[in-house]
């Protein structure tokens, strides 16, 4: 069984040992899964190419630590729990037994729709079921999953399957998202439509009664996957081989697949699963987010499952139908514990406390919180109201790329402070650098937070450009691991993790490129340039604020509207913006750059210390932004 830290004193020791010993600390965490091949090494790495390999030599297949591993000791116990968006429809259990069956159903379409080792398959899904079934069938037989969010635009999708070269898309025909009734296959469709030379297949899962529109490459799931056995041998994969590519906002336009392999992201989604969460047997544990993004991938699919347990999965949402239902899924189902968002906190914690406490939330033990920072207002409200002071609140850390928790408090170990992420996870080696690089140490402290000792789930290479993942993350200082994120130490060491200093905004806890909305804002036809920044949101934490410039030809409401509809055209509605401002000019150095630090002030409201900005190209620009603004 993999090792759960139970004390702090075991802390201490867990974490030195980590440090003094890395590789025999992570060969002793692997020992406990099965490999089809043991390790030649345990770690090669080099953080200049960057070039990491966790387990190298080592064979093993993910869904056998998943599922058949659990067989013997808790085939019958419940893994995925499926709460259906309408609280009046089904709820769907997969025990151990069922869901090995299911993906192994699911699995052996897929090889007879030719899908092999190696091939990439994206999804485009609701959260059913059928989701996390066909990531792990496509897991089960080598091939690469990449599920893209349901929320971007055709044209988001159209790119992202384009980059991975994806032999097959794997949908729904509808979502159903609170009172919506999203046509998802459309999208597809449209994509298709778009340009996407490489797919040979749809895989159609059936959500609704209703007919769509039908093309020779598409398959439905039902008659794709009945009538096909149980039974289906892994594929063996090396330790080092891709699981899969998530696609993220960087700070030029273009999203980066981030690539993560078998091995390591096993052994690490799993430690950190049982002891940030210190999941015991029995327990019902609920991370509200979306399999579209990393937090569902780690930490609804695989943390969970490859440490036995049972795993909630939701397909609505927080407010549907009423404010009161995530209360009342955990009343239900006795949650144990439950993870979700600072932004879906402040949202509910908006509608008053009726309704959290009209359900019996007395099996909850601890809360989680990830994907921003967390305001201190949220996290007593979270404290208070929904934990009633005896819950251990988990502030977790941690991004697309490091596949794993990598900060936090360990619940009921180590202490909690609010808006602190607190302490690093066992083999996590955290910094504190300054703009050039310096270490920055001591206590009470602030600097740009960087990681320097590899871990088993950190990004490998970002697809099919391992240049830009060195550019990104590892030239930036040397030897080191650059997160883009600004982070302050307290004076007991906890680190508390401010928010990103490149062009990365958090909204609503998706991570969004300030380039990726201005391209898109730039292809309005009467927007001449635009610069887009985000500013504080009460809900969201931080809310889209676009600068634009236009030929003049067109203002008012109509312009604005537009101009959210060619966003949500080009990448989603989760990339609108909340203002847009028409400026005739922009902020500019001599050189020609959007001086963005001055166009940040503004949209936070807070002009009274702008700093210099006599050297600006146009330093009268200023003023009537700041008399224009929203
Ligand atoms: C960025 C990563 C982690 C999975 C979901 C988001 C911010 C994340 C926290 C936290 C303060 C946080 C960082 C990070 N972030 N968790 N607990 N406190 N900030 O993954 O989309 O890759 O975004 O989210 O800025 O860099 P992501």
């Amino acid at each position: 069984m993999t090792y759960q830290i139970s004390s702090l004193e075991d802390y201490k020791q867990t974490y030195q040992r980590s440090i003094d010993d890395p590789e025999g600390f992570w060969a002793d965490q692997a020992e406990t899964f099965t490999w089809r091949k043991k390790w030649d090494s345990v770690l090669e790495w080099d953080f200049r190419e960057p070039n990491i390999k966790w387990f190298s030599g080592a064979k093993l297949n993910i869904t056998e630590n998943c599922l058949d591993r659990h067989i013997a000791t808790r085939g019958d116990q419940v893994a995925i729990l499926w709460e259906p968006n309408n609280p009046a429809d089904e709820v769907q259990k997969f025990t151990y037994r069922e869901l090995l069956a299911a993906v192994c159903k699911c699995a052996n379409a897929l090889k007879a729709l030719g899908i092999e080792k190696g091939d990439r398959v994206v999804f485009y899904m609701p959260m059913v079921p059928e989701l996390a079934i066909a990531v792990l069938a496509c897991a089960r037989i080598g091939a690469v999953h990449s599920v893209v969010f349901a929320g971007f635009s055709a044209q988001a999708l159209a790119d992202r399957v384009n980059d991975a070269s994806a032999k097959m898309i794997i949908c729904s025909d509808f979502n159903n998202r609170g009172s919506k009734h999203i046509p998802v296959k459309k999208v597809v469709d449209e994509a298709m439509a778009k340009g996407c030379p490489s797919i040979e297949n749809i895989l159609v899962h059936k959500n609704s009664n209703e007919d769509i529109e039908w093309s020779d490459k598409d398959v439905w799931w039902h008659d794709q996957v009945a009538g096909q056995s149980e039974e289906c041998p892994a594929e063996i994969m090396d330790a080092e081989d891709l699981l899969f590519i998530l696609y993220t906002s960087g700070s030029t336009g273009k999203p980066k697949g981030v690539v993560h392999t078998c091995g390591g992201y096993m052994v690490y989604t799993c430690f950190t699963f049982k002891n940030a969460f210190q999941y015991k047997d029995g327990d019902i544990y609920w991370c509200t987010a979306d399999i579209g993004w990393i937090t569902g991938h780690s930490y609804i699919v695989y943390g969970p499952l490859l440490a036995g347990a049972t795993s909630v999965m939701f397909e609505g949402v927080p407010t549907y139908p009423d404010a009161g239902r995530f209360w009342e899924i955990c009343e239900k189902h006795q949650v144990n514990q439950f993870y979700t968002a600072p932004t879906a906190i402040r949202a509910l914690m908006a509608r008053g406390d009726e309704w959290p406490n009209k359900y019996d939330l007395s099996p909850l033990k601890l809360l989680g919180s990830v994907g921003e920072p967390i305001n201190e207002e949220a996290w007593n409200w979270y404290n208070k109201t929904i934990g009633k002071e005896k819950s251990p609140i988990i502030d977790t850390w941690w991004q697309t790329e490091t596949g794993g928790i990598m900060i936090t408090p360990l619940p009921g170990i180590t202490d909690a402070k609010p808006t602190y992420a607190s302490y690093p996870m066992p083999g996590v080696q955290p910094v504190l650098l300054d703009a050039d690089g310096n270490l920055v140490e001591g206590n009470n402290v602030e600097g740009l937070l960087c990681i320097k000792f590899p871990w088993p789930a950190m990004l490998r290479t970002t697809y099919g450009d391992h240049e830009r993942c060195r550019q990104t993350y590892f030239s930036v200082f040397k030897d080191m691991y650059f997160t883009g994120d600004g982070a302050r130490r307290d004076e007991e060491g906890r680190i508390r993790v401010i928010g990103r200093v490149d062009d990365v905004m958090n909204v609503s806890g998706h991570r969004m490129g300030t380039a990726e909305v201005e391209n898109a804002i730039n292809e309005h036809e009467n927007v001449i340039e635009s610069a887009v920044v985000g500013y504080p949101h009460e809900i969201k934490g931080q809310g889209i604020y676009a600068y634009v410039i236009t030929d003049g030809s067109k203002g008012g409401e109509d312009l604005i509207n537009e101009i959210r509809a060619v966003v949500t055209r080009e990448i989603g509605p989760i990339a609108k913006p909340d203002k847009i401002q028409v400026v005739s000019g922009l902020p500019k150095t001599r050189s020609g750059k959007i001086m963005r630090r001055i166009l940040r002030k503004i949209a936070a409201k807070d002009t009274s210390n702008l700093g210099d900005v006599s050297t600006l190209l146009n330093p009268e620009i200023v003023e009537e932004i700041i008399k224009g603004s929203l």
